[in-house]
């Protein structure tokens, strides 16, 4: 297929960002869908003093009235790339390129580093375990590069299981491009172990794959993430990292590390692509990367919030909903709650409308299969909320929800 033919029809991804436009203009519908950070108060205040200190300083003035270069600031790339030193690290400013956020860095290195022009035989992206971020599934400009890999699936006690990746069936060849994970992972919040990443590091390098760490959630900002784990990036991989889920998605910053020539490669196609990376977010984020101040926006406006948002909404569906086969996962990150409705004798588009229909917009689990061309019964049973809203319309949620399940249970 051509790609106009290809892009004239709505991809996963926009079809999913119109559904959250059209439910945001609907009066009374309680938006769990879309991947928007909260509104913290904290966080809106800290933001907006660091946009009237860019004003006072000239900063952002500088930042709108520039071209920066084709990999970004070279101050915020300095002051990144220090900050990351800090954090264990081993980067210099040669390692990082600022891009119009993450996605936009993911669509450049899946079709700089994959497809047939790899050099890799067919060069797939190989996502080790899916549910895995729908961002990822149209990304691809060559049709079918994704391979998505089944997890063990596990009850763990009454309403709760988990997914373990199954690394030792995951079928890597030399032919494979790139292993693409986000750690913690939108959208179950599963964190993956560091024994684990280790393992598929091991995996990766028997093939020489490289890995592409997705850290939109993660440590070290914005520590979304409710277990500490130990990724510091090393050589060879790729990590990219996001301003967004801190409460700036609209800035549109994404950083990735890697190795020179992964960044000069990214450097010579943003240019040809974008001339530039936009400044704002960059200029905005410098003194807080500086200071050091980002790591106090994390720990303690940031993780706490989601976390106390994570185990409230737990309690809530968990006595609402007491049917046994019903479950949430284990997620130890991200601001989503994964539910999983085993053979209750509904699906998960039945489930999708039907909670429309009662005022609560969430994502079917079946879109978070990227690169699966079978479908997966389970995911058909799962649903992703995010957690974003303000614990009293959470609650309002969650009486909603288990209405409608009540409902779809007794049909
Ligand atoms: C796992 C994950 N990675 C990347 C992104 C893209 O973020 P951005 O392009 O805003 O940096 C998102 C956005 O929702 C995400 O959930």
């Amino acid at each position: 297929m051509s790609l106009s033919k290809r892009f004239a029809q709505a991809t996963a991804i926009t079809q999913l960002m119109d559904d959250l436009n059209r439910g945001a203009q609907t009066e009374d519908m309680i938006m769990l869908g879309g991947g928007n950070p909260a509104l913290i108060p904290a966080v809106e205040q800290a933001l907006s003093a660091l946009l009237v200190a860019a004003q006072q300083d000239g900063t952002l003035l500088h930042a709108i009235s520039h071209y920066d270069g084709p990999l970004g600031s070279d101050r915020f790339r300095r002051t990144l790339a220090d900050y990351l030193v800090r954090q264990g690290w081993p980067v210099s400013p040669e390692h990082i390129a600022i891009t119009n956020g993450s996605q936009s860095a993911f669509f450049a290195l899946i079709n700089l580093l994959a497809g047939s022009g790899s050099g890799r035989g067919k060069g797939r992206v190989v996502l080790p375990m899916v549910p895995e971020y729908v961002g990822y599934g149209d990304l691809a400009l060559e049709p079918d590069l994704f391979y998505a890999h089944l997890p063990h699936v596990t009850r763990l006690g009454p309403h709760s299981f988990s997914y373990q990746p199954d690394l030792e069936t995951l079928p890597l060849t030399g032919d494979d491009a790139l292993i693409c994970l986000s750690r913690p992972t939108n959208p179950t919040g599963h964190l993956i172990s560091d024994a684990d990443l280790e393992r598929l590091r091991e995996r990766a390098a028997a093939h020489e794959i490289p890995l592409l760490l997705d850290l939109a959630y993660g440590q070290p900002f914005p520590a979304i993430q409710f277990e500490p784990s130990q990724y510091s990036w090393r050589p060879g991989e790729i990590a990219c990292l996001s301003l967004s889920k801190l409460g700036l998605p609209g800035v549109r910053t994404g950083m990735v590390i890697a190795d020179p020539e992964v960044i000069q490669l990214l450097g010579n196609f943003a240019g040809v692509a974008g001339l530039a990376p936009g400044g704002i977010g960059p200029a905005l984020a410098t003194p807080l990367f500086a200071d050091g101040g980002i790591d106090r926006w994390c720990q303690q406006l940031i993780t706490p919030y989601y976390h106390r948002h994570q185990q409230q909404m737990r309690l809530w569906l968990t006595d609402l909903i007491a049917d046994p086969r019903f479950a949430i996962h284990r997620g130890h990150g991200t601001f989503f709650l994964w539910l999983w409705f085993e053979d209750m004798g509904f699906d998960s588009d039945q489930l999708y409308r039907s909670l429309v229909a009662e005022g609560v917009l969430a994502v079917p689990g079946h879109h978070f299969c990227p690169g699966r061309t079978r479908p997966w019964h389970h995911a058909r049973q799962c649903l992703r909320l995010s957690l974003a809203q303000e614990l009293p319309l959470l609650e309002v949620a969650a009486m909603r929800i288990s209405k409608v399940v009540a409902r779809l249970v007794k049909a």
